[in-house]
Order: C-alpha cells, then structure tokens, then sequence
C-alpha cells in the first residue's frame, strides 16, 4: 500500500486536484471543540490529518479517536504563538506525510474585557493566539501547499472579527485581523492554485464558550440563553462550523477564494 506522500505524488503526476486524490490536512487547535470537530469531520481512508494543539494530550485523544474509526492521523504539540515551534511543526508533518495539501486554522483563545480591563499582556496574549498563529502557520504552510500544486486554507474568525461585541475588544481586533489576513492571502497566492476563504461562527457549545461565562462571572446557563437570542434561536454545535469547513477545503468550493463564510445561527444579520 502506498504512503500518503507516494499518493499525493501520484496525484500530481495525474493532474489531479488536491481534493480528488489522498490528502494531507493540518488541523491547528485540533485538540478544541471546534478543531476536534473539523478533524471528525475530515477523517477519512484518503485524509491524512494533522492535529496540532498546545493541549498535545487533547490532540493525542483525537488522532487517536479517528485512527479507531478507520482514519490516518497524528498529533503534534506545539505552541503556535512561536515561529520556531511552527517551522519545525510545519516541516514534521511534511517529512511525515510527504506533503501538506490543505490547512485549517482553529487555535483561538479569548480574553473578556474592555481595554481598560485588559492589560497589555492579555492585548499581546490575545494577538499571538488568535493572529500570529494563522500568520505563522500560513506562513509555514504555503510553499508546501504550492509545491503539491496548490491548495486550501481555511481560517477560522468569529462574528466578533466582522462585528463588535462588548468586552471582547483584543479579541474583535485580532478576529478582524484573521478575515482581512485571509483575503490578503487569497490575492497573493491565487496564482500558485492556493485559495483561502474564512470561516465566521457565532457562539458555538465549546469550552471556549464556557470560560467566557466564567470570565464575566456569569452562570453558563445563562450565558448560554443570552447567546441563543440570534435568529435561529439557539447557539451552533462544533459540528456545523465543520461541515463549512469541509465544504471550504474540498472540491465542492473550487471556485471560491477570500470568502467570507459567517455560520451564526443568523446573529450578525
Ligand atoms: N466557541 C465559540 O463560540 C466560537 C465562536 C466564534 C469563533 N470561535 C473560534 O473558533 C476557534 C476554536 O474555538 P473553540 O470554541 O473550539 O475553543 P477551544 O478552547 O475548545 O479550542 C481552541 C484550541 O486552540 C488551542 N490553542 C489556543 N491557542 C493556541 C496556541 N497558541 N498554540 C496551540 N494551540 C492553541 C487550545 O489549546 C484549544 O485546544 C477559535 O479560533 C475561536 O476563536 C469560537
């Protein structure tokens, strides 16, 4: 049977799109709510993954879950704030699997607090986990992607990157900062067959959501009805931003580039 790397090259020579023929797939924050969904979502026999998280066990449980289901993948700890963590991330997966076709960038943190509340290293803390890292990865990632003859990068933003929610003000910023980063990318590298395209969520049923409530001294329920007073009613399951994810990174989206993709229940209308 061949590696996924020899399978890849195979697909190169035939021509193929990175889509239709074995693919390698690096999921950062792979080991969150969302990431760990996205990566359940993507398994599959032609889907090499790559869950990256600072949480390496978290990420360990997920290659291992999607292994039990009949899946390829492996994880990898690492600290995305920091470019040599990065590189070496980067270059492990590529001598891993051969190559590296698509890209999902989950890792976030959040922070609550108005700029009066925040101090300068909450700012900082906020910027590394939720823009350096798409910045460095992207970084790290697209020569591979052009070399296997181009590719898929999907962000992820938030509602809060489009618009302002209170006490969150690092966060926007930095959310902000992932939208109009991944649309610059879908102009710079169009031309080596990589496109980029964004995905937004609304308030979606993770741990992340539960320390905001904890961080704002709110009870979760609570704080979970509040932010079900959207449209649709109810808050998003990680499932449902994974499904925009796997539309975004396969074949179904060929021809979308610097997209924008709000999945929100309807609660930034
Ligand atoms: N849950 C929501 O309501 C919601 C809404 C909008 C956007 N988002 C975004 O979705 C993404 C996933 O969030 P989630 O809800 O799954 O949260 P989560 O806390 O469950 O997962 C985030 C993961 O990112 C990892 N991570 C954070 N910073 C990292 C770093 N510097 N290096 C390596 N790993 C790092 C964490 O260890 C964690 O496993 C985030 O970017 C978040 O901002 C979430």
């Amino acid at each position: 049977m061949n590696g996924p790397g020899e399978a890849a090259a195979e697909g190169a020579r035939e021509g193929t799109d990175a889509s239709e023929r074995d693919r390698v797939v690096l999921v950062t924050g792979g080991g969150g709510g969302i990431g760990s969904a996205v990566c359940r979502r993507l398994a599959d026999h032609r889907t090499a993954l790559a869950v990256a998280d600072r949480d390496v066990e978290a990420a360990r449980e997920v290659a291992l879950e999607v292994r039990s289901a009949g899946g390829r993948a492996e994880a990898y700890g690492c600290d995305l704030s920091r470019p040599d963590d990065v590189a070496a991330l980067v270059a492990s997966v590529v001598a891993r699997f051969g190559a590296l076709h698509g890209l999902c960038t989950v890792a976030g943190s959040i922070r609550r607090g108005d700029i009066t509340e925040l101090s300068p290293a909450d700012w900082r803390a906020g910027f590394e986990d939720n823009l350096d890292s798409v910045f460095l990865t992207c970084r790290a990632a697209v020569p591979h992607l052009a070399r296997a003859g181009g590719g898929s990068i999907v962000t992820i933003a938030s509602g809060w990157g489009l618009r302002a929610g209170r006490r969150a003000a690092a966060y926007c910023a930095a959310k902000a900062g992932v939208v109009m980063l991944t649309r610059a990318m879908a102009l710079d590298h169009a031309s080596a067959g990589i496109r980029a395209n964004c995905v937004a969520p609304g308030d979606v049923r993770t741990g992340m959501l539960e320390r905001e409530a904890q961080q704002l001294g709110r009870p979760v329920a609570e704080f979970y009805a509040e932010a079900a007073d959207r449209p649709l009613g109810r808050i998003g399951e990680p499932h449902e931003i994974a499904d925009a994810v796997r539309f975004l990174l396969g074949a179904e989206s060929s021809f979308v580039t610097g997209a924008v993709l709000t999945v929100d229940g309807g609660g930034t209308l």
